[in-house]
């Protein structure tokens, strides 16, 4: 086990580690940026269908759904085909409306979730067509699906999922860019600058794994005896709050809230104090001056604000007591960048608990029953 580690304490760690080659090997074949084209047989062979589809509806559970969540918002922005994000579990149980002019993706890491299987057979039973986003090779949901994509992530071991996660999110925004560009509402200048920013996503994510590594795991040193945490983002980055506060629950056994951070008036606000830990996601695109309001707000309450901005910010980090730095990229692609601190924040939190981080008490890598 020591060697498939690879000298690492934890296989999540490993794994966290593994993403700039796992994101490649994710594009490999697919994005070819010379020739200004992405390439995949599972949606060229099905392009009219998906993009005649009146509406994308995407299932699959826990971190996947999550990945599901940006998915929607890249393909409407993109391909400009309105998408619905289900949890394969209600899904399956709510009668859905759903038929034959309508596409579902299902995302599943394992390929094996029962809740997600139930719901693409009720979706095929309905006539929907179904693509699938796995990454076990010849899975159950691989098998099932009537064309898809792997993520070839490699193998995950680690309970809470990390480089399957950021795989997920890259395939998503292939199959946004080719559906938008062959249905025409991508053009092409824009199609050929997104391309070869998300070539360059697995070098900024080997930047913000050197960058952030020491700083992520200092911050945790701090935050080791707090009871609470809420994780904040708009926009793309509002699932990459929903995500960062699931990594920390998974494996710290912290509770922690995520949350839109326009909608934390609603709500969480009332728990802000001193006592408080709220992470930021605030990278410079994306409605930054509305975030640069909510950390005021917070920081008029005392809460603790860590803060997930882009390299050399200056508004954000001045108000906030811990800055984690990241480079900044197109904000459609900035919650793959985004999720490395987070998953490196929980990850050293959950170590100092002294957290069982790869195999977290009452969870499964795969949930094949209900
Ligand atoms: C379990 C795992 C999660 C995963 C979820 C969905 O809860 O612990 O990491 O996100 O199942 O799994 P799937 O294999 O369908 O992506």
């Amino acid at each position: 086990e020591q060697i498939e580690k690879g000298g690492y304490e934890h296989f999540m760690l490993k794994e966290i580690f593994e993403q700039p080659k796992s994101i490649l090997d994710t594009m490999r074949g697919r994005l070819l940026v010379n020739e200004g084209i992405i390439k995949m047989a599972g949606i060229w062979d099905h392009l009219e269908r998906i993009n005649k589809a009146e509406r994308i509806v995407i299932i699959a559970c826990g971190t996947s759904w999550h990945a599901g969540l940006i998915g929607e918002y890249l393909i409407e922005e993109f391909a400009r085909i309105p998408v619905e994000v289900e949890y394969a579990s209600e899904f399956r149980y709510r009668n859905p409306i759903i038929g034959p002019k309508d596409v579902v993706i299902a995302i599943s890491q394992s390929g094996e979730t029962a809740d997600t299987m139930a719901a693409i057979k009720l979706a095929k039973e309905k006539g929907a067509f179904v693509y699938g986003i796995c990454n076990v090779v010849d899975s159950s949901i691989a098998r099932v699906t009537d064309a898809g994509s792997y993520t070839h992530a490699g193998p995950e071991i680690g309970v809470a999922s990390t480089k399957a996660f950021t795989a997920q999110l890259t395939i998503l925004s292939l199959i946004a860019l080719k559906l938008g560009k062959h249905n025409g509402n991508l053009g092409n200048a824009e199609f050929m600058s997104l391309i070869a920013e998300l070539d360059a996503i697995p070098t900024k994510v080997e930047e913000v794994l050197q960058s952030s590594h020491e700083v992520a795991k200092n911050i945790a040193k701090q935050y080791v005896d707090a009871t609470n945490f809420l994780y904040l983002g708009r926009g793309y980055n509002f699932p990459s709050a929903l995500e960062g506060a699931l990594k920390l629950k998974e494996i710290s056994y912290i509770h922690a809230e995520g949350y839109p951070a326009a909608e934390m008036k609603h709500g969480p606000i009332a728990l802000i104090d001193e006592n408080m830990p709220i992470v930021i996601i605030a990278p410079k695109q994306g409605h930054y001056d509305k975030i640069v309001s909510n950390v005021q707000e917070i920081k008029a309450r005392k809460g603790q604000v860590i803060a997930v901005v882009n390299k050399g910010d200056v508004q954000v980090a001045s108000m906030a007591d811990h800055v984690i730095e990241m480079p900044e990229t197109s904000e459609c692609f900035s919650p793959i960048v985004a999720a490395i601190p987070l998953q490196l924040l929980s990850y050293y939190i959950a170590v100092y608990r002294g957290a069982n981080v790869d195999q977290p008490r009452n969870l499964a890598k795969s949930v094949t029953v209900e």
